[in-house]
């Protein structure tokens, strides 16, 4: 789209300026699959990325407008960041996003919770989100990228300031069935608010197909089933699935040390023998993830076979997340103890189970998949799941087994990996063993077909669909004027 305006609208920011303990000024890139994607889609667009600045060296960092060139090494595009109050992350991030919406949304049995003050926080920082796109745009029709969960109220919002957007939402998660969605003391507005974009996306059919049933029954408006668009209030909104996928090759690819010599590096810090088989698990402490449900698997296969003690570990490095909320707090305490309990138990010469529950740099976490067997990757729910892809790119040796939960949007595309359900602990078991017995020629045809399917789906691709269809809608539109 040459000439076109972007503006990319989230939550989370894509690099995020902190003073370490030292006092020194470090740049971090968050644990967050929406900005592993859209990171490099913006590097090469270029534009504006608006989103909370959440550092504690974040305002240091800017200019008098709040904005700071990115990425620090080579700025490629604007970041914009927001300041919120404690009491406005509070009601808006921590209460309406994730103790009412997350859980919503995501099948993992955690009751969702609605407060009146939160959802009021809510609507006030989406209008301060709305506020910066009309104050950053430069013109009178940009096309304007919102992401997620956190943003449902902006799309409406900025149609009705900015008439002539291209308004693409992207919702990061699963959207769940009309009946569960019902829940929601506020769905008609959290409907009105996304039906303001032009293009309303989600990562599967059965997500869009779920959304378009949820208006249908919560609120009235014209739905053409043929083209799969809602109308309302005279705007009329394309649902349409973009599975999102990862940058190929990744960033972090560059510099990685050989095979060989990632797997001595990783033995050796974890204080591991050199022949001694690795499994790795890698994400945010988060309650969909199945982290726990993962260990109970480890359990399961050395209960079956107990001569892999000494000779297995299995590595979760997870970071922390969300940590002010009562739920992750509680995870992150039964994983520890469940991780000690199952390597007591087991015994042997070193902890079976090894959690380093910190951040990782992807950097790290690409060396990490270079020197495992294998990666698991056990959601109870998640919309696509990054995490799998990029174990995927990081195996140029096409070798290393991925187990991957059926009920992760990536089982869709990555039918080659040893799909599990992840409440069934024997069966993850068995999956554990069967990677850890796999012939090094089926390892390398699994990870073969895995990696056409993941560079041939790459993000630019994703992107690339959405501005295409964008662009078509825009000319339309033009010509129908
Ligand atoms: C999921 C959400 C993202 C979010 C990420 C990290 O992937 O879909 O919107 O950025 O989790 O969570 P956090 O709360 O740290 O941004």
């Amino acid at each position: 789209l040459p000439g076109s305006e972007v503006i990319v609208v989230s939550n989370r920011e894509p690099y995020i300026h902190n003073r370490d303990e030292n006092g020194e000024m470090i740049v971090q890139r968050p644990a967050s699959g929406l900005v592993s994607a859209l990171e490099p889609v913006t590097r090469a667009c270029g534009g504006t990325w608006i989103a909370h600045g959440s550092g504690t060296g974040d305002r240091e960092a800017v200019d008098g407008n709040d904005r700071v060139m990115v990425p620090p090494s080579s700025p490629a595009y604007t970041l914009r960041r927001i300041w919120l109050t404690d009491e406005e992350q509070e009601g808006y991030y921590y209460g309406f996003a994730n103790e009412g919406l997350w859980p919503l949304c995501h099948i993992a049995f955690v009751r969702p919770v609605f407060r009146e003050p939160d959802w009021r926080m809510y609507q006030k920082v989406n209008e301060r989100f709305a506020e910066a796109v009309v104050a950053e745009a430069k013109r009178p029709d940009p096309i304007v990228l919102i992401q997620d969960y956190h943003l449902a109220l902006a799309p409406r919002m900025i149609r009705d300031r900015l008439p002539d957007a291209t308004i693409i939402t992207f919702w990061h998660i699963p959207w769940p069935n009309s009946e569960t969605f019902g829940i929601c003391p506020y769905k008609e507005e959290i409907i009105d608010g996304l039906l303001g974009s032009s293009i309303l996306g989600f990562h599967t059919q059965f997500h869009c197909n779920n959304f378009i049933e949820t208006v249908d029954r919560v609120i009235e408006s014209r739905i053409d089933r043929e083209s799969d668009s809602i109308t309302l209030k005279g705007y009329e909104a394309f649902v349409r699935p973009y599975p999102i996928s990862i940058e190929w090759p990744p960033a972090a690819m560059e510099g990685q040390k050989p095979v060989p010599e990632a797997r001595k590096a990783v033995r050796k810090r974890l204080g591991l023998p050199e022949d001694v088989q690795l499994a790795v698990g890698i994400e945010r402490f988060d309650y969909t993830k199945g982290i726990l449900d993962r260990m109970h698997g480890v359990d399961a296969l050395l209960t079956a076979h107990p001569e892999l003690i000494g000779h297995f570990c299995f590595m979760q490095a997870a970071a922390p997340t969300r940590s002010k909320l009562a739920n992750y707090k509680s995870l992150q305490e039964e994983a520890e103890a469940l991780a000690r309990e199952i390597s007591e138990r087991h015994g042997g010469p070193f902890d079976v189970i090894q959690l380093v529950a910190r951040h990782h740099d992807p950097e790290e976490v690409f060396e990490l998949f270079r020197a495992a067997e294998l990666c698991i990757v056990s959601s109870l729910h998640d919309g696509m799941n990054l995490v799998a892809k990029e174990f995927v790119a990081a195996r140029d040796d096409e070798q290393g087994v991925l187990i991957l939960s059926a009920f992760a949007g990536a089982s869709r595309e990555l039918g080659e990996a040893l799909i599990v359900n992840p409440y069934d602990a024997h069966a993850m078991g068995e999956a554990f063993y069967w990677a850890l017995t796999m012939e090094a020629s089926e390892q390398r045809e699994r990870m073969r077909v895995m990696r056409e399917q993941v560079e041939a789906r790459n993000v630019y691709r994703w992107a690339g669909q959405m501005l295409l269809d964008a662009a078509r809608l825009r000319k339309k539109q033009r010509i129908m004027r």
